[in-house]
């Protein structure tokens, strides 16, 4: 039965391919995500064709942001639902590891143009925030440029806390699982 338009987070859909593929050609994504090479319909299917999960051993968590009308997850193709966005986390390169402070790992995010700015991001990174405490994630931290107003804010937002800042980045990092007094020690002095 149709219900009222609602967000929901999938794994990698491949049958999504040609809407993720349509979702990289926005401008800001592109800007924002210079490896992400999806320049056809084969790069995004052998794109998401690669994503596994965190039970998968490599540190690799992918998850879809649509708009889906029917709890049924048989309507969660793409026929049935709208691709807005994705958030992941993912290994950080050499060049990142250290503008990072050695934290290995990053969350990554977007949403399509006409969807932002509607509070949809917000509201993703906080149905992925309690995936990874169930992951039993201890935290988690995100790599910002500093122009990157929209994405600071959804981070605030979300309760991640400025760690330190390098060149034109800044490292926000937010408490899952590890004890408080860990997590103030080890990133909030
Ligand atoms: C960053 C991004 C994911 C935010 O998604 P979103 O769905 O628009 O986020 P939300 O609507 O939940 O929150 C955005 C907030 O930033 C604010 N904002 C956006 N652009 C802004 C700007 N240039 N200056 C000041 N505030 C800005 C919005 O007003 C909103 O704050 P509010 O709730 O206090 O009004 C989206 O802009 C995007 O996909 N950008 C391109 C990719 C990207 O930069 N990803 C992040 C890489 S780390």
């Amino acid at each position: 039965m149709e219900n009222e338009p609602f967000l929901l987070l999938t794994g990698p859909d491949l049958t999504a391919a040609q809407s993720f593929y349509d979702l990289c050609k926005d401008r800001e994504i592109r800007k924002e995500f210079l490896g992400l090479e999806i320049n056809s319909i084969d790069a995004a299917k052998s794109f998401l064709a690669k994503q596994t999960d965190l039970v998968g051993g490599k540190l690799s968590f992918f998850r879809m942001i649509k708009i889906a009308y029917n709890e049924d997850p048989n309507f969660h193709d793409d026929a049935h639902t709208t691709l807005i966005g994705f958030i992941s986390v993912f290994e950080v390169g050499t060049g990142d590891l250290f503008r990072n402070g050695g934290i290995n790992h990053n969350l990554a995010f977007a949403i399509a143009g006409q969807y932002r700015n509607q509070g949809i991001m917000t509201m993703a990174l906080n149905m992925t925030i309690e995936a990874l405490i169930g992951y039993k994630f201890n935290f988690i931290s995100a790599l910002v440029k500093s122009d990157n107003t929209g994405s600071e804010k959804v981070l605030i937002k979300c309760g991640f806390d400025k760690a330190h800042s390098i060149d034109d980045t800044s490292t926000f990092v937010r408490r899952l699982c590890m004890p408080a007094t860990v997590y103030n020690s080890t990133f909030l002095l």
